[in-house]
């Protein structure tokens, strides 16, 4: 796996901190050069100085993704340093809470202009030199949300909906080319996004057990990278989460909405955020934000597979039963 890496070249957005900075660290200890973009230079600095001493070379391109002409800059300066760019990851992404009667217009098209519009900035620049190319990977990070949205959250919801939808159809237009896209679809991951958040709901948020590493998305990433797939969930069970939203819209939703209101958002009260919104905040440049306790996530996952254990037997004795699991295999196996 390490020879896949051995002097390709990365762009990443959202390198400054959280999943961007963990995947760039991963693939430095692998070998690959990187470009590493973001608005913050400091913590790109800083990231870039700790991949340099991993052997591999580095160039920091201060970059909002939400203006594309600094995203076509920051593809010209990756080709004039390294000559190529073998896979570019739009990682680069903000987190708004809010109801929609909270949430201004402003933000709210703001977290589309980011998450969204970088995305599809960054697509065009990279596939425009994989084309020229005649290969690359574009890796695109949407998140659990591009695929069940949940209550207080449809500016980042509605933003990762719509890079799940863009990525699947530059997919289709690319397919057979030698040019892959693949979108990664994250649960809670430990990262200081909550930091970041904007939050207009007068409450502090956190994330939502189980929270996944950085490192764990990184390697997910760097999956995606060697092997295209087309989407990847990563969370304990977040791809049977998916079909069971399917399967059963409405509780799905209620058991969302409970679990926002009691799990993510605290009874502690706050002032009202634009977070990192419109403007980068100096906190938060690691990689990890301090949520995960290792002991219960293993707790949990232990009272999660006993759960469904106990589900799936009680459901494999009824006739009721037994075509759901067909349509859970199907759906599994899609
Ligand atoms: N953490 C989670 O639970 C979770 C779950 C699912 C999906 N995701 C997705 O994962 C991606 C990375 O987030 P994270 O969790 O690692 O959070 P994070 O630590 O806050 O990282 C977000 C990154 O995006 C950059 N960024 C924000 N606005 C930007 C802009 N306009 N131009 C350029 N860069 C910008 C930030 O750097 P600057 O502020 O320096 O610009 C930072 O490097 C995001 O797309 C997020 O939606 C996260």
């Amino acid at each position: 796996m390490k020879r896949a890496w051995k002097d390709k070249v990365i762009v990443i957005t959202g390198a400054s901190s959280g999943i961007g900075r963990a995947t760039a660290l991963a693939l430095a200890r692998k070998g690959a050069h990187l470009v590493l973009a973001a608005r913050r230079e400091d913590p790109l600095d800083e990231l870039a100085q700790r991949c340099e001493a991993l052997g591999v070379r580095s160039l920091v391109v201060p970059t909002d993704v939400s203006d594309p002409a600094a995203v076509r800059a920051l593809a010209t300066q990756a080709v004039h340093a390294f000559g190529r760019i073998d896979a570019w990851v739009n990682n680069a992404g903000v987190y708004l809470l809010g109801s929609l009667e909270e949430t201004p217009d402003d933000a709210f098209r703001q977290v589309m202009e980011t998450n969204f519009f970088g995305t599809v900035y960054g697509s065009r620049a990279a596939l425009a030199q994989f084309r020229h190319q005649g290969r690359g990977t574009l890796v695109n990070v949407s998140s659990i949300f591009g695929s069940t949205a949940g209550p207080y959250v449809s500016a980042y919801a509605s933003s990762k909906f719509a890079v799940r939808g863009f990525s699947a159809s530059i997919r289709q237009e690319f397919e057979g080319t030698g040019i892959h896209v693949c979108t990664i679809l994250p649960a809670a991951v430990d990262t200081p996004l909550w930091q970041h958040s904007a939050n207009y709901t007068g409450w502090r948020a956190r994330p939502v057990e189980p929270i996944s590493s950085p490192e764990r998305v990184a390697r997910a990433i760097l999956r995606g990278l060697v092997h295209p797939q087309r989407e990847l969930f990563i969370g304990p069970s977040r791809r049977a989460f998916a079909v069971l939203h399917s399967l059963f819209p409405a509780a799905s939703e209620k058991s969302l909405r409970a679990s926002m209101e009691r799990r993510q958002l605290e009874p502690h009260r706050q002032p009202r955020t634009s977070g990192s919104v419109f403007r980068p905040m100096a906190q938060g440049t690691g990689q990890s934000a301090g949520y995960r306790s290792p002991a219960r996530q293993w707790f949990r996952r232990l009272l999660l597979a006993g759960g469904l254990v106990a589900t799936l037997n009680s459901l494999r004795r009824t006739a009721t039963g037994r075509r759901l699991g067909l349509r859970v295999v199907d759906a599994l196996g899609a």
